[in-house]
């Protein structure tokens, strides 16, 4: 068997952390060949309920757990992980601004930023929590040591309701829908690309030719459905979440098949579309052997598509503003 990959994951008793952590456990996300082990960081009053959900791990003898360690202490949670995945933080309540919810979460990541820093400079790291380009800005400009590339954030749970989107309108199964794009910030500015994704091969518009329907429906509802959740449920996406989450690490971690690719915010530097550096932006993205993720290059973007992509970097670009006293020296 080869060496355990170590997940270290935070908020873990929330959640979104309990549909994930057992799903890593089972090898539902590196597979059924490969040990992983745990880092589980919680606040301290949560340490009581990540007890419960220890024991339930236990209760599970998952013959690939190869060791869980559960604590109040980030750096002792992300010693030598792989993957370190940032979930921990408050979820967005109804009737919450973004511009709340940036103040109140912004703050965690600094902190978190330093230890993944000191503890697990050669990690790769997600960011969930909410808002999560800006998070993972404020975490990685605190990390020197950990280079741009291997900081990601997720925009993952935006293209898997994109796909499901599509591919309910055209009759086909979600399997069906590849080359799906979400541009930009994992907000109400996102844009979900429609225009270079593919039904069966063949280009979405060629399938679906219903086009107020993809600009006028299509796009508000994969952009609101995390408004519509927590109206609906009375709490915020998690299963959902958990399972993007665990699609994304696995899409970072392995080269992607064929011609296909997937989205995540990374370091906007050098980008081939002409977003500004010095933002967590979500792009079409390829992973490549040896762990590099690419941005793909060359996807045409006509009139309507480049201002939504714009626009998207606009409130990323206020995002930093409103955060810049909480960024670190490392951007
Ligand atoms: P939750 O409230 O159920 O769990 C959050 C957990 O984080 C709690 O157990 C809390 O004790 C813990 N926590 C708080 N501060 C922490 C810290 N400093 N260190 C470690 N743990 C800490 O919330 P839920 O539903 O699990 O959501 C977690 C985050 O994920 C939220 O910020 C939410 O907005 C975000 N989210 C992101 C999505 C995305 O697509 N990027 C989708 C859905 C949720």
């Amino acid at each position: 068997m080869s060496q355990p990959i170590k997940v270290a994951l935070t908020g873990a008793a929330g959640q979104i952390g309990y549909a994930m952590l057992f799903r890593i456990a089972s090898g539902g996300l590196f597979g059924p060949d490969q040990p992983v082990k745990l880092g589980l960081l919680e606040i301290t009053p949560a340490l009581g309920a990540l007890n419960g959900t220890l024991m339930e791990l236990e209760d599970c003898a998952f013959p690939l757990l190869q060791g869980v360690t559960a604590t109040d202490n980030a750096e002792e949670a992300f010693a030598d992980a792989d993957w370190v995945v940032l979930v921990g933080g408050l979820p967005r309540k109804e009737g919450m601004s973004r511009a709340d919810l940036i103040r109140a979460n912004g703050p965690i990541f600094t902190g978190q930023g330093k230890a993944i820093n000191a503890a697990a400079p050669k990690a790769r790291v997600l960011v969930v929590a909410n808002p999560c380009n800006t998070n993972c800005l404020i975490a990685r400009s605190h990390a020197p040591n950990v280079p741009a590339e291997r900081w990601f954030a997720m925009t993952r749970l935006d293209e898997n309701r994109a796909k499901a989107q599509l591919a309910q309108k055209a009759g086909v199964g979600v399997g069906d829908v590849s080359r799906m794009t979400i541009w930009g910030n994992h907000s109400d500015t996102q844009y979900p690309d429609y225009k270079n994704a593919l039904i069966s091969g063949r280009p979405a518009t060629d399938v679906i030719t219903d086009r107020s329907w993809l600009s006028e429906t299509f796009i508000p509802t994969v952009a609101k459905r995390g408004g519509a959740v927590i109206k609906a449920r009375g709490a915020s996406s998690a299963a959902s979440a958990a399972n993007a989450a665990l699609d994304c690490v696995r899409s970072c971690h392995v080269p992607t098949r064929g011609d296909d690719w997937h989205s995540v915010a990374v370091a906007s530097d050098g980008n081939p579309y002409g977003i500004p550096g010095g933002l967590m932006y979500s792009f079409p993205v390829r992973s490549i052997e040896g762990e590099v993720c690419a941005i793909v290059p060359d996807l045409h973007l006509d009139d309507d598509a480049r201002s939504r992509v714009d626009a998207s970097a606009g409130e990323l670009e206020q995002e930093r503003e409103a955060v810049k006293d909480l960024l670190g020296p490392a951007l």
